[in-house]
């Protein structure tokens, strides 16, 4: 789906850059699969209207979301303990003394985040479009229906359990095209009191450290404070809260509420000043980025071909969905990288999407060290270097890219 117009406002936007010809970035896929692999521009817009960044071109949402959606939540160590905290945060703030609350998570995944609430014998409900995802749910008990979540479905969930006292999303929002769409059903769906609360990759940190490697098919937005005040407040609801966590590489979570419910908090006002300084509403910060990626790409390509005429071993190190976007941009082949290591068994045996560098068990990676590991998982890169000791004591090197390109102990 092609929008030459804002998907929130509507004013028309043009790519300030592209990233080429790019796979569905968790695509993962067979040697005999190549042939029928799927393709389209990874290009990106921002809307000097209201300020949304956006990707000029999204695959239609079944090609990314489906029986056999590649991505598990609950895979890392330091995400279980995430959304454990911001459960509880949920149900020690804007859920405490309330009677009976329900809580609704949009894009429910395997209910890494819901199981909290499910513990403490809460009313909840995940929606999840995913169906292998939503069956691990169900398999820990936790309430999920398989569905994309929008207006109708807000009415059919508002008929069936009544209003929520919260709804939840992480890393969901900026998958969803029809933002406007799923406002109107936030809305809906939501108390006059009640709360939304959604976290999502930042864009002052992506600007900041060009992480670019966020933008993929996906993510169809990366998110402001300044953008996301704007999209909702057509929808009668308000940013009470912008909070900055540490997860996926910078993230913001924002709390809304139906305006003037409850009080807004300083960090708001505080965070859009911060925006403004940034440049973040100005198109020349863009084509800044631009030539940081750029950049980013001559260094990171000189670095793997050094290695690779110097002959050493380099093995990547997660089969991230960002990685998707690193390895088509930059022309990483499996002759710079000749495997990539990682944990989740759906990826392993495969080859990755555009680069078709082998995924493989993560007991490969340990079996013979390789003289470099390129850290595609850099968002996991305290708890990787805390848990990969042995490898640096064999003198393994890690490659990295965020925010600059290295080589580090
Ligand atoms: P994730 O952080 O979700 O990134 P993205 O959103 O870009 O897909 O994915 C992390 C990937 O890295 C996932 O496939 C699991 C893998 N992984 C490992 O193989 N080992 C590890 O120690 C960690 C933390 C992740
Ligand atoms: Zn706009």
């Amino acid at each position: 789906m092609k929008s030459d117009t804002c998907r929130v406002c509507g004013t028309p936007i043009s790519k300030f850059m592209t990233f080429g010809r790019m796979p569905i970035a968790n695509g993962f896929l067979m040697a005999e699969e190549i042939k029928d692999e799927y393709f389209f521009e990874l290009a990106p817009a921002f809307c000097e209207s209201c300020n949304m960044f956006q990707l000029v071109e999204q695959p239609e949402p079944e090609k990314m979301f489906h029986g056999h959606y590649a991505f598990y939540s609950s895979t890392s160590r330091y995400m279980q303990a995430h959304f454990a905290h911001f459960a509880a945060s949920v149900m020690d703030g804007p859920l405490a003394g309330r009677t009976d609350p329900f809580v609704v998570e949009l894009g429910s995944n395997d209910g890494i985040m819901l199981q909290n609430f499910h513990q403490r014998g809460m009313r909840h409900l995940g929606v999840e479009p995913s169906v292998n995802v939503a069956e691990a749910a169900r398999a820990k008990g936790i309430n999920t229906v398989g569905a994309f979540f929008g207006r109708d479905l807000a009415g059919k969930i508002t008929a069936e359990h009544g209003q929520a006292d919260a709804i939840l999303a992480a890393n969901v929002m900026c998958h969803i095209p029809d933002l406007n769409g799923v406002a109107e059903g936030v809305a809906r769906l939501l108390k006059p009191d009640g709360v939304f609360i959604f976290e999502d990759p930042y864009l002052g940190d992506m600007i900041a450290k060009t992480s670019y490697d966020q933008i993929y098919d996906e993510h169809v937005f990366i998110f402001s404070v300044t953008s996301v005040a704007r999209a909702f407040a057509s929808h009668g609801l308000e940013v009470i809260d912008a909070e900055p966590q540490i997860t996926h590489g910078g993230s913001m979570r924002y709390t809304l509420s139906p305006k003037g419910a409850r009080p807004v908090s300083e960090r708001v006002a505080a965070q859009v000043a911060k925006e403004h300084e940034q440049g973040l509403q100005k198109p020349q910060t863009y084509l800044g980025f631009k030539r940081n990626c750029e950049t980013s790409r001559e260094k990171l390509m000189a670095v793997l071909e050094t290695a690779r005429k110097d002959g050493k071993r380099v093995v990547g190190y997660g089969a991230t969905s960002k990685s998707t976007t690193v390895t088509c941009y930059c022309g990483i082949t499996p002759t710079h990288v000749q495997f990539i290591s990682d944990t989740t068994p759906i990826k392993q045996g495969k080859l990755s999407p555009g680069a078709h560098i082998p995924v493989k068990p993560y007991s490969e990676f340990t079996r013979a060290w390789p003289d470099y590991a390129l850290l595609f998982a850099w968002n996991h890169a305290a708890e990787i270097r805390e848990k990969e000791t042995a490898f640096a004591a064999a003198g393994g090197r890690w490659i990295v890219y965020v925010p600059e390109v290295g080589i580090v102990a």
